[in-house]
C-alpha cells in the first residue's frame, strides 16, 4: 500500500515560509498545515490569510488540520482548491454529518481526527463512503516536536479491521511524532497520510531529513 508523507509546516522557519516551500516542492505530494484557535488547544497556529499566502505559492495538495472549536466557520473562511484535505475533530461539538456535508460541496476531502484519549468506537457510526481519511493523532494536539505515543499504533490496527469488515476505503492519516526510527512500525500498521514537522525541520537539510523518513516507508 503506497505511503505518503506531508510535511507540517508548523515546524517550519515561519519567517522564511516561501524558501522552505520552495525548497520541499519538487519532493513532496503536498502539506499538512495546523490551524489552532487558542481554544479547542492551547496554542495558534496557521491564519487564515497564511492558509492562503501558502496557497498561492505552490499547487501541491494541501491537508488542513482543524484544531478548532468550529470547524464548520473555518470551512467557510478558507478558499482552497478542490481536493483540498480538512480534517476536523471528533471532539469538537458540531454536526458532524453537516460539516461532512459542506466540504463534499465544496469537493474537499472529509477527515476525521481523533485525540489520543478519545475511543476510536466514538468514529465508528461516521465511518461511511463519504469519508476520506482517519487521522489518528499520535501526540495531544496543540504542539510540534512530542514523543511519539504508542497506543496509536493500536487505534490504526483497530482502523484497519473496521475498514476490511465494513468494506470502506477511507485513508488513515497519522500526525505527532513521527521521525526516522517510528515510520517504518506505523506504515506498517497500515498508516498511509502520514505527517511530520520536526523530523523534518529540525534538520537544516530538509531534503536529506525527508529522505531518511522516506526510506522508512519505501
Ligand atoms: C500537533 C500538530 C502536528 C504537529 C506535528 O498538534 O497537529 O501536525 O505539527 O509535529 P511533530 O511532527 O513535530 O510531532
Ligand atoms: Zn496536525
Amino acid at each position: 500500500m503506497p505511503v505518503t508523507l506531508y510535511p507540517s509546516l508548523m515546524g517550519a522557519d515561519l519567517l522564511n515560509l516561501e524558501r522552505e516551500i520552495n525548497t520541499l516542492n519538487p519532493h513532496v505530494t503536498g502539506y499538512h498545515i495546523d490551524i489552532m484557535d487558542n481554544h479547542f488547544v492551547p496554542n495558534i497556529a496557521f491564519g487564515f490569510d497564511t492558509v492562503h499566502a501558502v496557497a498561492r505559492i505552490t499547487t501541491k495538495q494541501l491537508w488542513i488540520h482543524a484544531m478548532v472549536d468550529n470547524p464548520t466557520s473555518t470551512i467557510d473562511q478558507l478558499q482552497l482548491p478542490a481536493n483540498t484535505v480538512y480534517s476536523f475533530h471528533i471532539e469538537s461539538n458540531f454536526m458532524k454529518k453537516d460539516i461532512i456535508k459542506k466540504l463534499t460541496g465544496k469537493n474537499w476531502l472529509p477527515s476525521i481526527a481523533i485525540k489520543p484519549k478519545t475511543d476510536v468506537t466514538q468514529l465508528f457510526d461516521l465511518l461511511d463512503a463519504s469519508i476520506y481519511q482517519v487521522l489518528v493523532m499520535s501526540v495531544e494536539p496543540g504542539f510540534a516536536g512530542q514523543p511519539f505515543m504508542p497506543d496509536s499504533l493500536a487505534k490504526i490496527d483497530e482502523l484497519v479491521a473496521f475498514r476490511a469488515k465494513h468494506k470502506l476505503n477511507f485513508m488513515i492519516g497519522i500526525d505527532g511524532g513521527i521521525n526516522a526510527a517510528i515510520i517504518a512500525q506505523v506504515a506498517q500498521h497500515g498508516a498511509q497520510q502520514i505527517t511530520a514537522a520536526s523530523a523534518i525541520f529540525s534538520n537544516p537539510d530538509r531534503v536529506a531529513a525527508l529522505n531518511d523518513l522516506e526510506k522508512g516507508i519505501a
